[in-house]
Formats: structure tokens, sequence, C-alpha cells
């Protein structure tokens, strides 16, 4: 046999897993196996009623959750049963196709957002739903998406040091946080995307209620499709936002005290773009020749305030003035919001920040779309942390997809920690509902680790529960680059 050389295609490996799963599946091995288990002593031991001593008899017979049979102890089941369990084939009709294992496989699209398992699912949905431009626009990275892809793998070379047993028998983990004079639910928080209605007509609004429900903080865009006071009615209360400034400082201070009237608390000036990014998906995608039809201009050019600003490849629109570390104390000193300057990833920026009134830093990459620094922003925490030394808090955001994630940088010394294109795929996929599914499954697996590690409140998680691996953990790939 001829072994596989360069010029013979690679075997898909998807395809191999599948027909070997089917394989087994057919297989009268895989009935030997089942037979030599040593079954019968959990259901003997789960017989004996009541089985938990709290819950008075709750103990009733196990049923196939296919068909619905009592699922018999052996001393029940007629002897050799394992021997003629049904194959697939001979099945009885009631018997829903077995075809989960191959939908976890192929990765087929989820029909609601309860079917989805983690936040990828949501991924594929919304390029499903999308126009190719308005993807492109969230799915870029900058260069060859090489920040972006150091951003998870910063993650995946973090390790958990998880501790078993506690003295006192563990409370349910409370996530709850306070932030700049604020409690949530959850150190999760939304990140500032611009134009969320490219994605979904609910837009900001949808987000925002999700949100709301879940408890968490939402920062608006300075790029948003609606009004801060459209999302604050939406969502029943203020949130923050998110500034990019204009050189024209009074345009500058006529939104600050537009969002500062309708009640904002806190402004962020993001400052990770003011040199300029390359998107070159950007600039094949989406500032080509698609964006010159009908469809792109029916909604753009033909409504007020409604430009493109994907369209603005390289950054915030408008022409660029050497900003400088004075421009801290000017917008702070604007107004009575707390400020926060998002897009730090130094230790001497973070100094800088502090000393010119800064209320809080938010390290950030921008999830790779700002410079191909290959440094991931999970990776930049820690220093930005020791030269805060606690004097305001730390934000963190770019390639958080876990509840893990949100845990490992809470350990790292992080207050809150931010997504930005999971909740746009909740969104894009199913509105308000798939946002607030996001929210829930990431809450959901921060609820779990905190278990796994018998820490019970956000202040308890800390860097003795986290330790770097030498070498990243097999990225999440496919060819069409889903599941970064
Ligand atoms: C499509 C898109 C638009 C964004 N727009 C903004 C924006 O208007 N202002 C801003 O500060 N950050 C913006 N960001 C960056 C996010 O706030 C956040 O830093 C980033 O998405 C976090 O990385 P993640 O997507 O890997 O979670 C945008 C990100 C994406 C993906």
């Amino acid at each position: 046999m001829t072994a596989p050389g360069p010029h013979m295609p690679t075997p898909d490996r998807d395809e191999s897993r599948r027909r070997f799963f089917k394989f087994l599946a057919a297989s009268p091995l895989a009935a030997l196996a089942y037979a030599s288990l040593p079954h019968g002593w959990l259901e003997e031991l789960a017989a004996k009623e009541p089985v938990d001593p709290f819950v008075p008899g709750s103990w009733r017979v196990p049923e196939c959750v296919s068909c619905g049979a009592p699922i018999l102890p052996p001393a029940a089941a007629p002897a050799n049963a394992h021997l003629s369990l049904p194959t697939r084939q001979q099945a009885p009709q009631q018997i829903p196709p077995q075809n989960a294992q191959e939908e976890q496989l192929t990765g087929s699209l989820i029909a609601s957002p309860e079917d989805a398992v983690n936040v990828w699912d949501f991924e594929r949905v919304t390029h499903e739903n999308n126009l190719a431009q308005h993807w492109d626009y969230l799915h870029m990275g900058v260069e060859d998406y090489e920040t972006r892809r150091a951003n998870r793998e910063g993650f995946n070379r973090l390790a958990l040091r998880t501790r078993r047993l506690s003295a006192e028998p563990p409370k349910r983990p409370d996530t709850s946080i306070e932030i700049l004079g604020q409690r949530f639910n959850s150190p999760l928080f939304l990140c500032p995307v611009a134009a969320l209605q490219a994605y979904h007509t609910q837009g900001e609004a949808g987000a925002g209620r999700a949100a709301r429900r879940r408890g968490i903080l939402q920062i608006q865009s300075n790029q948003s499709s609606m009004s801060y006071e459209e999302i604050a009615e939406a969502r029943g209360e203020p949130h923050w936002f998110q500034i990019y400034t204009q050189p024209d400082w009074n345009r500058n201070k006529r939104l600050i005290d537009r969002v500062a009237a309708a009640g904002c608390p806190t402004l962020v000036w993001t400052v990770d773009l003011l040199g300029g990014s390359n998107r070159e998906l950007a600039r094949r995608s989406v500032v080509g020749e698609g964006t010159q039809g009908a469809l792109c201009q029916n909604c753009h050019n033909h409504q007020q305030g409604y430009q493109r600003p994907m369209n603005r490849d390289s950054g915030p629109a408008g022409e660029r003035i050497p900003y400088t570390w004075d421009w801290v104390s000017r917008l702070k000193d604007a107004s009575d919001m707390n400020f926060v300057i998002k897009g730090i990833v130094t230790a001497e920026d973070a100094e800088m920040a502090i000393e010119h009134g800064a209320d809080g830093i938010f390290v950030s990459n921008h999830g790779g779309r700002a410079e191909n620094s290959l440094w991931a922003s999970i990776d930049s925490l820690p220093e930005v942390v020791a030269a805060v030394r606690g004097r305001v808090p730390v934000m963190i955001d770019s390639g958080v997809r876990r509840g893990t994630d949100v845990f490992k940088a809470l350990a790292l010394g992080a207050d809150a920690v931010g997504i930005g294109r999971p909740y746009v795929w909740g969104l894009g996929a199913f509105g308000e509902d798939g946002v607030d599914r996001v929210i829930q499954l990431i809450m959901a697996e921060l609820g779990i680790v905190m278990g796994q590690t018998q820490t019970t409140s956000v202040a308890e998680i800390n860097s003795r529960f986290v330790m770097e691996r030498p070498n990243p953990i097999m990225m999440r790939h496919n060819e069409l680059g889903f599941g970064l």
C-alpha cells in the first residue's frame, strides 16, 4: 500500500470519526463490551429505597430516554439479554433517529437557543442568517488573525488548579460583583460592539433586554445602531457608554452631555484604534464591490445617520490627531460620570491612565482587531493588575468564550470580564433570546468551575487556582475559521 504523500488528499478527519462511530454502534463488540460492565450493583443499590435520604421515595424505575421502556435490573431481565440487544436497524419504530452524536461531529445548525450547548453553536447560525459583508465585519481580525488566535491560545495555556473539599459545607456560588458603585449578578458583561442591527433588527435594545434579564452590565458602542435613550428605555435602566473621540472637542462634549443627561453612570474611552488598524478582510469584502450594490445602499445610503461603521476599515472615522494623556483628564473632567479607558495592555499605560484620573482600566486588544501584536489579552492582564495595585477596577475582554475563561481572568486579578462576538452570535441567531442563552451558558459554566474549585464568591477566586501550561491545548479549528 502506498503511504499518503504530500500530493495525495489527506482523509477528512470528521468523516473518518463518523465512520468509526457508525462501525462501533453496529458492531457486536459493543454488546460484548456492555456485557463485561459490572452492571447491576448500581441498580441493586438504587432499588433499596429510599435512595436519597433527603428525598423520601425518590427512586423510580429508570426509563430508556429514547422509547420510555423501563430499564430492568439484571435479575428481572432474561438471561443473555445483552446478546440480543437491538441493533440500530432492528430498533422499534418509535425510537427517534440516533443522530445526536453525528450532529455534534458535523456542526449542524441549532433550531432554538435552548438547543445550544456552548456559544459556538450560535456562531454558525449567525453566519447562515447574515449578509456576507456583515458576517465578515464581525468575524475579522487584523492581518493574519494572529492576535485573535493568540487570545484563545492565551486562555488555553492556563490550567486550573482545582481544590476538592472545604472545611465547611460549600455554599451556593455567589457570582455577584460590585464595580464603580453598581452591583451586578455576574462579572460577565457585554462589550461595546458597533451596529448591532446589522445582525438582528432588535439590535442593541435586544441585547440590553437580555443583559437586564440576567442582571449584567452592558456597554453601548459609540457606533451603535440605536440611540442611548432607546437602549436605556428597552433595558429599563441606564447602561455604560463607549466613546470614540473626535478632533473637534465640541462634538465630544455634546455627546458626553447627552449620555450623562440620560443617566449614564460610566463613560468608556477606547484608545486601541487611535493609530489605525489593518483590516484586510474588510478591504477585500466590505469595502469591495459588494457594498456598491443596491442591497447595501437600500439600508445605508438612504437613511440618515446610518452610515457603515464597517466601511471605516481602519479605526474611528475622521481626521486623527495625536492624542496625549491630557485627553484622559479632559474627558474625565467633562462630566460627573466615572471614566474608564479601554484598550490598555501594558503596566506603563495603566499607570499613566490612573495618574491622569481614570477610574477604571479596561484591558483589551479589541478582540484581535487593533494591531497584530500576537499578544493575548489574558497574557497582558497580570502586568496591568500589578501596576494598578487595586487602586481602580480592572476589566478585560478578547477571546472570552467560556465560564472557565471568566474564572481564569478573575483569578489573574480582573474585576469584570467581557464578551464581544459571542453575544453578537446569540443576537444574530435568535435576537434577545439568543443573547440571553449565551449569557446563561457562560454563567452556568462559571458556576460549575466555582463549584469544582470550592470557591463560593468572586472574591475567593485568586491566582492560586491557575497555572501556566507549557503548550496550548489543541485549538478548535476548521476550514471555515469557526470556533475562535
Ligand atoms: C464587530 C465588532 C465591532 C466592535 N465595535 C466596537 C466599538 O464600536 N467600540 C469598541 O470599543 N469596541 C468594539 N469592538 C471590540 C469589543 O468591544 C471587544 O473589545 C471585543 O469584541 C472582545 O473580543 P471578543 O469578540 O473576542 O469577545 C468591536 C468588536 C467587534 C467584533
